[in-house]
């Protein structure tokens, strides 16, 4: 099996090029470097430096491969709902362009990054695949938009799909081999390490008067490792004839930003300066994810993320 990962470079992508070479899978990467590191290119992989708005090179990538699996995308809510147009271009365009060239040259599994954004505000916890969709940032809509289209593409022109909706995703590999560290990383657990680091001075928690068990949001973290092998299994269950669809994946087990700070003050050994602030705009108090389908589907469990070790492989790398 010979994969394309777009966005192989990334955070995410990295961790799934470990895996997919790991079970034996021919990689070549495609990534247009915007974000991804050279420090997370394996040799053993082909690296090929491209964008997926240029579509003469898309197409030559993408001719003679049997799967294509995309993570290249821009992911930060805040940005999303500033520069709209970026996204548009890079998250709707750019996936149309590889499901075009897909079809010009017969490609038919693809594997797309998707997002627990996708479902917005909560109506019930956990949130499984049949949860209504109604996402309230525009970075969401991009990947909703994307899974709209990709039945259509099924239907008429044989592409085979799985959009993983990711929960929050966190972690490094526990070998080390993935060796760059998330540049201006935006979310909890990176901003808890630069300030245990000292990069920054302190951080805030954005709001302690949640409906929670301590007040403060909680989220569904996912190991990113645990992601990458859920790539893989997808991609096995569309070479074996499997159905197209959309799977969660989480873990089911909440945990709230109280007990990421604290259980991070424990592995690191010192305390990390923290303040409560109000309530970031847009954040559901509590969301987690049911993998219940992922894990009949793909026979896909989780076993990388006790919230231990996810910081664990996190602090490793900060430590570095
Ligand atoms: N948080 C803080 N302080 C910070 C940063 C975050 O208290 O400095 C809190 C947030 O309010 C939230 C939790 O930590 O309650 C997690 O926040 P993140 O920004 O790390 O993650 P989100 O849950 O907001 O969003 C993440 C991804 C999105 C994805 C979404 C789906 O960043 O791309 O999960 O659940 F869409």
């Amino acid at each position: 099996m010979h994969i394309l990962v777009i966005g192989g470079a990334g955070y995410i992508g990295s961790h799934v090029v470990k895996e997919l070479l790991q079970q034996g899978v021919r990689v070549s990467v495609f990534d247009n470097m915007s974000t991804g590191q050279t420090d997370n290119l394996f040799p053993e992989a082909d690296f090929i430096q491209g964008d997926i708005l240029d579509v003469p090179a898309l197409e030559k990538a993408i001719q003679g491969i049997d799967g294509v699996v995309h993570l290249a995308a821009k992911k930060a809510v805040g940005e999303s709902m500033e520069n709209p147009e970026k996204y548009a271009v890079n998250n709707i365009t750019g996936t149309l362009n590889i499901l075009n060239a897909m079809a010009k040259y017969g490609v038919k599994n693809f594997v797309f990054s998707s997002s627990a954004a996708v479902y917005g505000m909560p109506d019930y916890v956990p949130v499984d695949e049949n949860h209504p969709t109604n996402p309230i940032n525009f970075y969401g809509f991009t990947k909703l938009e994307i899974e709209r289209f990709l039945p259509w593409y099924g239907q008429l022109k044989g592409i085979n799909w799985i959009a993983l909706r990711y929960f929050n995703a966190v972690g490094y590999d526990a070998d080390g081999a993935v060796k760059g560290l998330e540049k201006n990383p935006q979310n909890l657990l990176p901003i808890v390490m630069e300030t245990a680091v000292g990069i920054r001075s302190g951080m805030k928690i954005f709001g302690n008067d949640y409906d929670t068990t301590d007040g403060t949001c909680v989220r569904d973290y996912i190991h990113v490792s645990d992601l990458a092998s859920a790539h893989w299994l997808a991609l096995k269950y569309l070479a074996e004839g499997g159905h197209s669809q959309s799977l969660n994946l989480g873990t089911g087990k909440g945990i709230s930003v109280l007990q990421m700070v604290q259980m991070a003050e424990k592995v690191i050994g010192h305390s990390i300066n923290y303040e409560f602030t109000n309530r970031r705009a847009g954040d559901p108090g509590l969301l987690i994810a049911s993998s219940e389908t992922a894990n009949v589907v793909l026979g896909w469990t989780p076993v990388h993320s006790d919230l231990e070790n996810m910081i664990r492989t996190t602090w490793a790398m900060y430590q570095k």
